[in-house]
Formats: C-alpha cells, structure tokens, sequence
C-alpha cells in the first residue's frame, strides 16, 4: 500500500493539531495553554481510555513549544532498549538554538517496573534540561514513584462538561469535515458521537464509512 493511502484515513485527517481541539476541560486547556506561553511544560503524565486525544495532545505541545524531541514506544522492548542507551546523551546534550528538549513515552504503562525506576532518577537528574511526556491507558501500571513525579491529565475526566465538549465535538467534526471537502449527513455524525463517546477515534473510522 502507498504511503498517500495511509494519509487519506480519517482518524489522521482528524486528529487534533492544536489545543483548543482537544476535548479537555477548560480549566485543564487554559492550564496548558499558559505552560505553552510560559515556554515549558512540567512533566506529564497523559492517561486514559484509548482514542482520546493523548498522543495528540504530545505532538500539539512538542510543536508549540518548537522543542527538539524524541517519541519512543514503551510497548517496543527493542526500542526502549535503545532509547535508554542514548538517554543520557539526548539529556545531558545543550540544545544549540536553546529550544526546550522533550522525551515522549508513548504507552508507558508497558514499561518494565526496572525501566520504570530507572527512568524516575533520569526525569530528576535532567530535569533543568529536559521535559518528560508519559502516555498511557493504564496508568495504575505505573509505579508510584514515577507517578508522583508527574503532573497527571485524566483524559477520561471531563467532569461537569462531558454533554458540552459532545456538543463541541459534534459541531467541530462537522466543520472539518466540510473544511476537507467531504459530504456527510450531520444526523448520522451526531448519532455516531452519541454512540462512541468518548473514542474519538472509533468515532473517526465510524466516519470513515458515512462520508463521500
Ligand atoms: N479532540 C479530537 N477531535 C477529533 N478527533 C480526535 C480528537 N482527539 C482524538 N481524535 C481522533 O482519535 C485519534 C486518536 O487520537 P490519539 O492518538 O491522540 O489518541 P490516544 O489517546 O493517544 O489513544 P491511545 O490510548 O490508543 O494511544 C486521532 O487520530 C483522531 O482521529
Ligand atoms: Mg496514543
């Protein structure tokens, strides 16, 4: 399959690219937002159900902070293997143009309790240097000592405003999908948010087959 192809899904076209599409809590949007504006974020701890908007979130903030990052797969044993090796260089090394330097752990609840532990004396060592971006669906897999660490951002906790970001989400689908040139019914849409709530990217591959 070509490389186009994968472009043209939906759950890409759709994901997020700058905060104010994440579907977060005000209060928890303004509190990024003014990290983004202040130039740096704490360390981050994004957990939740699948499809919510975490490694979005991770890409939105590396991108507005134009920081020098490396992503790595915590479900990947190989690649975490390498990434610890070149930890230490990545952290230690002074950015030239002094752009903030960020290391993302996608799926960090599949890291080894031993990984873990190494891992919280890095986020300490380095911490003028270097931000840390965990992602994870279980994040009681996580041990405590690096869950303290880290300023935690529950994705399944919409509080009071779940039926209003529903709402924002149903109009805000609908405008991008317009925006991309494709025609839909805007019942079905609604019917398909009310249904996958809050997987947004099941909501996306549902789309998938509703548009022309
Ligand atoms: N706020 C949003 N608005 C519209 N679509 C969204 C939104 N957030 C996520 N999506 C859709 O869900 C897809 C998955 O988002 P993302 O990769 O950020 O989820 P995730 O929380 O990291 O999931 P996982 O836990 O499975 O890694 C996106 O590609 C996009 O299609
Ligand atoms: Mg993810």
């Amino acid at each position: 399959m070509k490389i186009e192809t994968y472009s043209l899904l939906l759950t890409e076209r759709l994901r997020p690219t700058q905060l104010d599409q994440v579907i977060l809590p005000a209060s928890t949007l303004s509190t990024v937002d003014a990290w983004l504006n202040a130039g740096l974020v704490p360390n981050l701890l994004l957990f939740g159900s699948p499809g919510t908007g975490k490694s979005s979130l991770a890409r939105i903030i590396v991108k507005r902070l134009g920081a020098f990052a490396i992503r790595v797969n915590g479900s990947n044993k190989q690649d975490v293997k390498d990434v610890l090796k070149k930890l230490d260089a990545f952290c230690s090394s002074i950015a030239v143009t002094g752009e903030p330097k960020i290391c993302v752990i996608e799926e960090a609840d599949y890291l080894s309790k031993d990984v873990q532990a190494a891992l919280r004396t890095v986020t300490e060592d380095y911490s003028a240097l270097v931000r840390f971006i965990f992602t994870a669906n279980e994040v009681e897999r996580l041990i405590p000592a690096i869950q303290s660490r880290f300023v935690k951002i529950d994705f399944d906790d919409l509080g009071d405003e779940v039926e209003a970001l529903k709402s924002r989400l149903k109009e805000s689908l609908g405008v991008r999908l317009q925006e991309l040139g494709l025609s839909f019914q805007q019942s079905k849409l609604e019917a398909i948010v009310d249904r996958d709530f809050p997987d947004y990217r099941s909501i996306a591959n549902a789309l998938e087959l509703e548009v022309n």
